[in-house]
């Protein structure tokens, strides 16, 4: 942790919090917070101490019936979350405890003996395993049944297509009512769009919401495109009951734009995160029509997968993370946040990850290659996405084109809005159910804040005529020439004072859509640094050009961050060093971390490209 980074609490909570911390001891005799060793006892208490990622002791053991404790000294939120469901998918205990309260982990009370894993939502590299020793409860956990099938969301070619903004129920839950919510053309996600390289496509949308949705804008994400058609978040809006046509050439410097992976999501100022939730999100193939003489796997064996997270009550509705706030202070340039789900504990995670907006869904297929495109549109969890089977993925692109060679991988790690392209071939698993699963990587090591999650079943058939291919050599994009010199250094952080609240920074400062961050110039090639400060891992994404990633940590990124890329996993103390060329289009466009409450709280900054 970087404690500098970190706000000052007055020290006379913290002696509060050693009071209540010392209460709690004395209320569950036995039990040894911060003692390392496990207890066992009729109760137990963990502690989060100020700065210490970590729960202290990890392992904890009770009797049956016997409770836990969270005393957070730290400050920061965190919750005490069941990796372990229950049928309905929903974890076997879930409680989030306000930086310096504590709280009973409610539902722990019922678990049946046994060992379960938790986790923080907040900060899924805290984990810990609670062990319950005889009597008490008869809760236990459920594998996900996976008994809905995998919805692929229907294609639109044309090159004037119109997508109404409108509600519709959907789909989710594999029972009960299906969940109404805030749709790009009737479902969730919106149908996705397949275009040519290089064609003209005009997508018009139409705001049939009510009117206090509020006006929306639409963002292609990883195309490149012009100011008024990128759906940015103060202008060219498309206001209730009005429509916007959306003009995407396709190109780049005059040439069709090389195949990619994109989605479409709405990018409102302050409300990008609600109306993520609320549902419009969509996918966008760019297909490049050579191709085809790759022999990708392709037609119902290309399939797009886009992995989201949501939270339910129970009729199915889906919760609002955003009733509580966090309340706006102060204004453009000078505005912080204050109150719950304010900086840094702005994290909304759902409990069910979803695969094209379904829990836990089943696919069948043929014991043969398939092509999976995967999109995380998670606000803001990561997934480090592999086979249950250890089954390798090919990697062969990223979001916006693809890696000159394949490359293997156990797991893929994607972050918010970070997009893989990869091979999948399923030969000799005929008759076997496979799981494509999260699984996030030992503690200390990179990927360790991947959500563990099993996120759908690949249900394997007959062996089947195959005639794809898996060429060694891929036609890769061009790459620009890198200056020596670094043209522009970004700097994502936490900022804020006691008295005005927080906000996330770029630069030290709160995103202003009237403020110029940076100019650069058309027709010239650029060298960004991208330095994360704060305590969190944070996704930056650049709009506007497709970027080539130079340096990470100092050193040549790893094969498959070797392609174009429009957004970059930072670590807390990491740096990345990008670079692209400005082509077509001056004006105004948007650097942002992806997580999108990070994006309303100030995480953004605007660069103009200019003559
Ligand atoms: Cu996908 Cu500026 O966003
Ligand atoms: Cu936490
Ligand atoms: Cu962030």
């Amino acid at each position: 942790m970087i404690p500098n980074h970190r706000l000052r609490r007055a020290p006379w909570l913290l002696g509060l919090l050693w009071l209540a911390l010392a209460l709690a001891l004395t209320a569950a005799p036995g039990s040894s917070p911060g003692a390392g060793a496990t207890a066992s006892s009729g109760s137990a208490t963990i502690v989060v101490n100020r700065g210490a990622v970590s729960f202290s002791p990890a392992t904890v053991t009770l009797a049956g019936g016997g409770s836990l404790t969270l005393v957070n000294l730290d400050t920061f939120d965190h919750t005490v979350t069941s990796v372990a469901t229950d049928a309905a998918g929903a974890p076997l205990f879930d409680v989030r405890v306000a930086a310096g309260t504590s709280a009973t982990i409610t539902g722990v009370e019922a678990l049946a003996e046994g060992a379960f894993d938790f986790f923080c939502k907040l900060h899924p590299q805290m984990r810990g395993q609670v062990r319950v020793e005889g009597g008490g409860g008869t809760v236990t956990p459920q594998l996900p049944s996976f008994d809905q099938p995998l919805a692929v969301p229907r294609e639109v070619r044309g090159a004037r297509i119109t997508v109404p903004i409108r509600e519709a129920r959907v789909r989710m839950l594999a029972s009960g009512p299906t969940t109404r919510m805030w749709t790009y053309g009737g479902s969730y996600p919106g149908p996705t769009i397949v275009r040519p390289a290089g064609r003209q496509t005009r997508v018009r949308f139409v705001h049939q919401l009510p009117r206090k949705a509020g006006a929306m804008t639409v963002h292609l994400h990883g195309d490149h495109h012009a100011p008024e058609h990128d759906g940015q978040p103060t202008t060219h809006l498309v206001r209730p009951g009005k429509s916007r046509t959306y003009d995407y050439p396709l190109t780049y410097g005059g040439l069709p734009e090389p195949s990619s992976f994109f989605f479409y999501h709405d990018h409102r100022m302050d409300r990008t995160a609600r109306n993520n939730w609320r549902g419009l999100q969509g996918m966008f193939v760019v297909e490049d029509p050579s191709e085809s003489r790759l022999r990708l796997p392709a037609g119902s064996r290309d399939v797009p997968l886009m992995i989201s997270d949501r939270s339910f009550r129970s009729d199915n509705a889906l919760t609002n993370p955003f009733a509580q706030g966090p309340r706006m202070v102060g204004h453009h340039g000078a505005m912080a946040w204050v109150g719950p789900h304010a900086p840094p504990n702005d994290a909304t995670v759902g409990t069910h990850v979803l695969v094209n907006g379904r829990h836990a869904p089943y696919l069948p297929v043929s014991a043969t290659r398939y092509r999976l495109r995967l999109l995380n549109a998670s606000h803001f969890s990561a997934y480090s996405i592999g086979l249950s089977d250890g089954r390798p993925l090919l990697q062969i692109g990223t979001g916006n084109g693809l890696l000159s060679r394949p490359v293997v991988r156990d797991r893929v790690l994607l972050g918010p809005a970070q997009r893989a392209d990869v091979i999948v071939d399923f030969h000799g698993a005929s008759g076997r159910d496979l799981v494509l699963d999260s699984v996030p990587a030992a503690a200390g090591e990179s990927g360790d804040d991947a959500r563990a999650a099993a996120l759908m079943q690949f249900r394997v058939g007959a062996e089947a005529a195959d005639p794809s291919r898996l060429p060694a050599r891929l036609p890769a994009p061009d790459l620009v020439r890198v200056p020596k010199k670094v043209s522009k250094t970004w700097t994502f952080g936490l900022d804020g004072t006691k008295q005005h609240g927080t906000f996330w920074s770029v630069n030290e400062r709160a995103y202003d859509p009237e403020r110029v961050d940076h100019r650069a110039r058309l027709g010239t090639v650029e060298r960004w640094r991208l330095r994360n400060t704060s305590d969190l891992t944070h996704y930056v994404h650049i709009h506007a050009e497709q970027w080539r990633t130079v340096l990470r940590d100092g050193k040549a990124p790893p094969p498959w961050e070797q392609g174009l890329e429009d957004t970059w996993r930072l670590e807390p103390g990491e740096v990345v060093e990008v670079a692209a060329r400005f082509e077509d289009y001056t004006g105004p466009f948007m650097i942002h971390c992806h997580m999108l409450d990070h994006e309303d709280h100030g995480m953004m900054a605007r660069f103009d490209v200019v003559r």
